[in-house]
C-alpha cells in the first residue's frame, strides 16, 4: 500500500499547524502535530517537578507516558492537555526539553510508526530533514518575524491572554535560535524540501500554492 506522507517544517508562527489541519481535511489525511508532543513531554516533566538534568527519571517517565491524538486534540495520559500546553511556561521550557536526543529518539519513533500506518500530514521542525527524510512531499513555511509575532499576539489577544507584541518577539526569536542551534535535528530546511515564504500571504494563498506543488510533484 503506497501511503501518503507530507512534511510541513518551519519557525514558529510560520503557519505550519493552521496549514497543515486545512490539508488534512481537504485530502483525507491525519494530521500529526508533532510540535504538541513535545510540549506534552515538557507539561508532564513541569508538572511532576523533574529536573530537565535527570537522564534517567526522563527516560522512566518517557516510557509510562501515553501521547494520543484524538479530533485533532493532543491526550495526555488519557487526559485532554489541548490548551494547557500552549501556555507560557511551556513555552519557555520546550526547546530545552526537545534538544536532549533521548526525548527526540522517543517521540521520532511514535512519529514515525504513526505514518507507517496512516495518510499523514506532519507539522514539526525535522520532519523532512529526520522524521520522514523519504517523504514524497516536502514543505518548509517560513515568514518575517514581524509577521510571525503579529500573528500570534493575535491569536492570543483572541484566546483573551494580554501579552505585549514585543514578549512575543523575544520568546520567538528564543526559541527559533535554541531550535536551529540545538546539535540533534535542528530546525532546518531539507534540502528537497519547497521553501514558502508567507509573509503577507494569507491561509487560503498559502494552501492554494501546497495544493499546486502537490498536484505537479503527482
Ligand atoms: O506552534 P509553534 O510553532 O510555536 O511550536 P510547536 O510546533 O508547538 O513546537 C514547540 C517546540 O517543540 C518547538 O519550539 C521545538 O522546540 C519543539 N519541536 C521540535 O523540536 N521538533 C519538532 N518536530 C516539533 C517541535
Ligand atoms: O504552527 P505555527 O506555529 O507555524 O503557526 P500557526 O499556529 O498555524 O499560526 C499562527 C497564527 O497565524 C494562527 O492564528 C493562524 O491563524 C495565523 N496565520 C495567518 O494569519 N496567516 C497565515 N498565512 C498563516 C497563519
Amino acid at each position: 500500500m503506497n501511503l501518503i506522507s507530507i512534511a510541513i517544517d518551519g519557525p514558529a508562527g510560520a503557519g505550519k499547524s493552521t496549514i497543515a489541519k486545512r490539508i488534512a481535511e481537504i485530502m483525507n489525511l491525519l494530521y500529526i502535530d508533532t510540535g504538541a508532543m513535545y510540549r506534552a513531554i515538557t507539561l508532564k516533566l513541569l508538572n511532576k517537578n523533574i529536573s530537565f538534568a535527570d537522564k534517567k527519571m526522563i527516560e522512566k517517565i518517557l516510557k509510562n507516558t501515553k501521547i494520543q491524538f484524538i479530533n485533532n486534540c493532543i491526550f495526555l495520559d488519557g487526559i485532554n492537555v489541548n490548551e494547557e500546553i500552549r501556555k507560557p511556561m511551556i513555552n519557555e521550557n520546550v526547546s530545552k526539553i526537545a534538544a536532549l536526543p533521548f526525548v527526540r529518539e522517543r517521540l521520532v519513533k511514535l512519529q514515525r510508526d504513526i505514518a507507517k500506518n496512516n495518510n499523514v500530514i506532519m507539522d514539526g521542525r525535522d520532519i523532512g530533514t529526520r522524521v520522514l527524510p523519504d517523504a514524497k512531499y516536502k514543505f518548509f513555511l517560513t515568514a518575517s518575524i514581524n509577521e510571525r509575532a503579529k500573528r500570534r499576539f493575535m491569536e492570543l489577544k483572541e484566546k483573551g491572554y494580554d501579552y505585549s507584541y514585543d514578549e512575543i518577539v523575544k520568546e520567538i526569536t528564543n526559541r527559533d535560535k535554541m531550535d536551529s542551534e540545538r546539535a540533534f535535528d535542528p530546525l532546518k530546511k531539507a534540502e528537497d524540501a519547497i521553501l514558502i515564504d508567507t509573509t503577507g500571504k494569507d491561509i487560503d494563498e498559502v494552501i492554494n500554492i501546497i495544493l499546486s506543488k502537490i498536484r505537479k510533484i503527482n
